[in-house]
């Protein structure tokens, strides 16, 4: 009889174990301590050999039962554990299918970079390779070997970024030690890219080199301390002013429209001799004078002019054999003519709102 209460109080604890297990690592602890080859299930099973011949078929059935029973509670716990766990699952990890997506943001070229592009286009088109150069330069490169005198009022600190002045041993090009020049700077034009390509390369000499410059200006509308520029040169045999002339026309058609009038206008650059600004109509009142080309019908667009010999010189050409002419043309100015830009200012403030329009 005693193992008969022993089976009882078995029940009683097998079903407490399993129903208080919920986990599937509790579960089958429970499993273990009840079923497991040291489990009191199996002991109980194992005591039915001892029992007396009589009593055995009465426990016998007794305890198959229990272990049934506990099996199949087992069984029904283990799959309600899961269930509940999926369950779980599909409430915190549901997707909702019919929500709209986040669409990603695509962006697209900066303006400055599109005219760049666009002004490379025209030059290869005709012929031209571009080229790059350094942006952190030395006084040689952007000054001395450009022609411009000792005392050119853009030499100063006021005009020029001095990244180190007067360095010796700093700079690798003889003529600056001839000189006494060692000032490392910030390129304030393309210019000087002249000189790196006419030192490297012989003519003909067809190129443009868009690139970064630097001012001490402060920032205001028509002006930026960091700005854009496209250098040209072209070094060959026989090159006139007809060919410039023939060239920046077909250029400036390219660019804003081939309704456009073009005019030179004599100017001074140190490097040039003649030296010209180029005039275009102005695209708001088609000549006739308006506030946006300050009543003059005309809007200047880039520096140019035949290179003077002496930088010829200064790059060991021959210059009773090769002529040529240079041009520099402000990116962000052709881009504030295109688009009619109050300020400049706007290109360089990641505004998406400006930005997006072009
Ligand atoms: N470097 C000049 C500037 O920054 C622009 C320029 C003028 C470039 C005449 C040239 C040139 O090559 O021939 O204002």
């Amino acid at each position: 009889m005693a193992l008969i209460e022993d089976l009882d109080a078995l029940e009683a604890k097998a079903k407490d174990l399993i129903a208080s297990a919920n986990s599937a690592e509790k579960l089958e602890a429970a499993r273990i301590a009840l079923l497991g080859k040291k489990g009191e299930v199996t002991a109980l099973m194992h005591m039915m050999g001892k029992v007396a011949p009589e009593e055995r078929p009465v426990l016998g059935k007794r305890a198959n039962e229990l272990r049934r029973m506990v099996e199949t509670m087992l069984q029904r716990s283990s799959e309600n554990i899961k269930r509940e766990a999926m369950r779980s699952l599909m409430a915190t990890e549901a997707v909702d299918v019919t929500l709209p997506g986040a669409r990603p943001t695509i962006g697209h070229q900066h303006l400055i970079n599109q005219i760049k592009e666009e002004m490379e286009d025209v030059f290869c088109g005709i012929g031209y390779t571009v080229e790059a150069g350094p942006e952190v330069e030395t006084s040689w490169y952007n000054f001395t070997a450009l022609n411009a005198p000792m005392d050119h009022p853009s030499r100063s600190a006021r005009d020029t970024f001095y990244v180190v002045d007067n360095a010796p041993g700093s700079v690798a090009h003889p003529e600056e030690h001839a000189h006494g020049e060692s000032d490392v700077l910030l390129r304030t034009q393309t210019s000087g890219t002249q000189i790196h390509i006419m030192e490297h390369q012989k003519p003909p000499i067809y190129a443009i080199v868009p690139g970064t410059v630097y001012r001490p200006d402060t920032a205001d509308a028509c002006h930026l301390p960091q700005f854009n520029q496209v250098e040209g040169i072209v070094v060959d045999e026989g090159i006139t002013f007809g060919d410039l002339k023939g060239t920046l026309d077909y250029f400036a058609k390219c660019m804003f429209g081939a309704d456009r009038k073009t005019r030179y206008r004599p100017h001074f650059f140190p490097f040039t001799e003649p030296s010209c600004e180029l005039d275009v109509s102005c695209h708001v009142c088609g000549g006739k004078g308006c506030s946006f080309c300050k009543h003059s019908g005309w809007i200047e667009i880039l520096g140019c002019g035949m290179i003077d010999p002496n930088v010829l010189v200064n790059c060991g050409l021959d210059p009773e054999r090769y002529t040529g002419f240079a041009f520099g043309i402000g990116v962000e100015r052709v881009a504030a003519l295109r688009y009619d830009l109050p300020d400049l200012r706007t290109l360089m403030t990641g505004d998406m709102r400006f930005l997006e329009q072009f």
